[in-house]
């Protein structure tokens, strides 16, 4: 796997330790609330599972999963839930969780869905933005990394469904994705 990459731009340490730095954040303001986390599958896993190992609150977990980008790497702006919650979100403070907010038409699109299900709050946490991607509006509160215009794979992230165990963040050869 690491022959396809071209460079790694987030290491391990790098990863683990802002992990741990959002997790103390995430103790504070949620010190007082309903914690409800809510993980985007499948790119989401990796990072949920180490977000949620530094939140030291009592909290309920649950799974979505939405249409993603299938093999190319733009997004097509056509989002459709393929798994959605198991519980319901009434007046629970909910935290959503995303690998990456790309144009943030799918987050948009979760959000809005989300909202009308009359949850206390919805707040955004992502490991990365690449916010000179934006089309659609989407406050983010917490963002691990701003990340380049580049496409990236590992510590949850794939090209093809492939690369999601690397433990860290690397950039993909161009060569790689325009075959
Ligand atoms: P958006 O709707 O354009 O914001 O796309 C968000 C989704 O696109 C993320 O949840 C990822 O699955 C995927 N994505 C966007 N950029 C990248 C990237 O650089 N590497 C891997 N997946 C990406
Ligand atoms: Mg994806």
């Amino acid at each position: 796997m690491e022959q396809d990459l071209d460079k790694v731009i987030l290491s391990k340490e790098q990863i683990s330790e802002r992990v741990r730095e959002l997790g103390e954040i995430i103790n504070q303001d949620y010190s007082d609330k309903q914690l409800f986390v809510i993980g985007i599958l499948r790119g989401a896993a990796v990072f949920m599972a180490d977000l949620i190992r530094q939140i030291d609150l009592p909290m309920e977990l649950d799974f979505m999963a939405v249409s993603s980008y299938g093999i190319s790497t733009k997004s097509s702006g056509v989002v459709r839930i393929v798994k959605d919650l198991d519980s319901t979100i009434t007046d629970k403070d909910v935290l959503i969780v995303e690998d990456i907010v790309d144009s943030g038409l799918t987050l948009k699109y979760i959000v809005e869905n989300l909202k009308s299900r009359k949850p206390a709050s919805i707040r955004l946490c992502t490991l990365l933005d690449k916010p000179s991607r934006r089309v659609a509006d989407v406050e983010v509160q917490y963002n691990g990394f701003i990340i380049p215009d580049e496409f990236v794979v590992g510590y949850g992230l794939d090209y093809g469904e492939k690369y999601r165990n690397l433990p860290y963040i690397g950039v993909l050869k161009p060569e790689v994705y325009s075959k």
